[in-house]
């Protein structure tokens, strides 16, 4: 599929599908359009009155125009009141506007749309990123595709000048956020620690990043207990992920991404009973899927950041040889843990690469993760919480997720619920009680980090969306990508 804007007038364009968007109470047809309504016969205006067309948010209309015209289809798309408006509604109504061209069968689409905040750049880079996240079709594991082409193939942006750099980007965001969605939909069997290396190593190789992959021996050297221990039952061998970009010349920051990666969570000895959903743990790799999707969208951007991707690979089994519960367990940093419950084995990972990133000398570390349960419950599964001590960092992670259109709460990092870990034999517990559950898991965490900035995204919800919404189709999101790239991109 071609994204480009067009400097064709409205009038001179053909084409298969012509979407035009309107704003509520404000659907006269003006300059351009009056134009367009009159070479294509009256159909706008009598559409408009006939459907009683408002331009209500959500609202669309499309017809035939029919008689040979230069344009097949005309859809119409109410966007609401100007001033409810954020940049995503944008995203979203691309989305609306691609998945109905590509019902209507059209293989060529034009769409003309207000400008955004008279920010024509940011209305192609978010057009373009609309169209593209909501056409992806994950069709790898069916035999046949259930759907056949035609595909949309060509889009024309209408009224936003020349706009080559912004699309390039949406184009290097998207592909980003798809690799992730691909990783994060693939079943266990099919990505696991060893194409998740070979992945990290394609990348690398691709867009020029320098990559190390960390064997199972060089982690036993490092003192990686925490994250050996979850991986001690699993057939398949650890991997610790490495990937470096550095740009050209002096690094105005560094900064370092972790993510978590279960490429799958039985629970352990303390495994996922019936109803706990267990079938869908393929997707607890998400936060490492989020940082091999950045890593490739920022492979491509190029910023005057240097940026270090890390993930520590795994699968959470069961065999003869797995964790006990009530197992002590020390990490690189030779803080111990009771592993009291060997399904809270996220933070047990991440520990291992939070040290590992600290001693990068980084300015910040984010870390990403499908870590609790509890934080679906307290916030459902469109919004992710961020914990910090930082509140720095968080204003920065706040505005990059806000301008992703991505949604986050910050939670507190109570200290004092930090009790609830206390363990008799060893420094901590890996769980606490139930409350709270998803401020004892970045308390955890904490203990990992010396002084470098930090802030933890807890994305249990959003990685994934059992139906349709907006840009995003039923499975998973890619959630987390965008939000990072504009946070490495952005100037603090
Ligand atoms: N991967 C899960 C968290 C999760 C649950 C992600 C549901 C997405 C959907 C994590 O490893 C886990 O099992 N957490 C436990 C922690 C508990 C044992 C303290 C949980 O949330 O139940
Ligand atoms: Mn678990
Ligand atoms: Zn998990």
């Amino acid at each position: 599929m071609e994204i480009r804007a067009t400097n064709t007038p409205l009038l001179d364009w053909a084409g298969d599908g012509l979407a035009l968007g309107f704003f509520e109470d404000a659907v006269e047809l003006t300059g351009e359009l009056a134009g367009l309504n009159e070479k294509l016969a009256g159909v706008l205006n009598e559409l408009i009155a006939e459907t009683e067309f408002k331009g209500k948010e959500g609202s669309s209309i499309v017809t035939r125009v029919g008689g040979g015209k230069s344009v097949r289809k005309v859809m119409l798309f109410g966007l609401g009141k100007p001033d409810k408006l954020k940049l995503d509604s944008w995203r979203r109504l691309a989305a609306a506007v691609a998945r109905l061209a590509k019902k209507e069968k059209c293989k060529t689409l034009g769409i003309s749309l207000p400008v955004w905040n008279n920010d024509s750049a940011a209305t192609a880079g978010a057009i373009a990123e609309g169209v593209q996240l909501a056409l992806f079709q994950d069709n790898r594991f069916k035999s046949e595709p259930e759907e056949k082409p035609p595909e949309v193939e060509r889009v024309d942006l209408f009224g936003l000048g020349e706009q080559e750099q912004a699309i390039a980007r949406a184009n290097q965001i998207s592909s980003g956020v798809i690799l992730a969605r691909e990783l994060v939909a693939a079943p266990a069997n099919i990505v696991n620690p060893v194409t998740m290396a070979e992945k990290a190593e394609e990348i690398a190789s691709q867009h020029g990043l320098q990559v190390k992959i960390l064997e199972r021996e060089e982690c036993e050297q490092l003192g990686m207990g925490a994250f050996l221990g979850v991986a001690q039952a699993s057939e398949l061998p650890p991997k610790f992920i490495h990937l470096t970009y550095k740009p050209e010349g002096t690094p105005r920051k560094k900064v370092a991404i972790v993510g978590k990666g279960l490429t799958f969570d039985s629970g352990g000895l303390n495994i996922k009973g019936a109803g706990s959903g267990i079938e869908t743990m393929k997707m607890d790799m998400g936060g490492a899927a989020a940082t091999l999707g950045a890593a490739l969208a920022i492979g491509q951007l190029k910023p005057d950041v240097e940026v270090h991707f890390i993930s520590a690979v795994t699968e959470n089994m069961i065999s003869g040889r797995a964790m006990h519960p009530g197992d002590v367990l020390k990490a690189s940093n030779g803080k111990t843990i009771e592993v009291n419950n060997t399904d809270a084995e996220g933070r047990l990972t991440l520990a291992d690469a939070l040290v590992f990133a600290e001693k990068l000398g980084v300015d910040a570390i984010v870390d990403l993760a499908t870590l609790t349960g509890a934080c679906i419950i307290a916030l459902g599964d469109e919004i992710a919480a961020l914990l910090t001590p930082d509140d720095d960092l968080a204003t920065q992670l706040e505005k990059a997720a806000s301008s992703a259109g991505e949604k986050f709460w910050r939670l507190p990092m109570e200290e004092k619920y930090f009790e609830g870990l206390k363990s008799s034999i060893a420094d901590m517990k890996n769980t606490g009680p139930r409350p709270g559950g998803s401020i004892t898991a970045a308390l955890f965490l904490k203990q990992y980090i010396k002084e470098t900035p930090w802030a933890h995204l807890d994305i249990a919800g959003p990685v994934w969306t059992d139906k349709e919404n907006g840009y995003n189709s039923a499975g998973a999101t890619g959630f987390g990508v965008r939000t990072l790239v504009n946070w490495v991109l952005s100037d603090n």
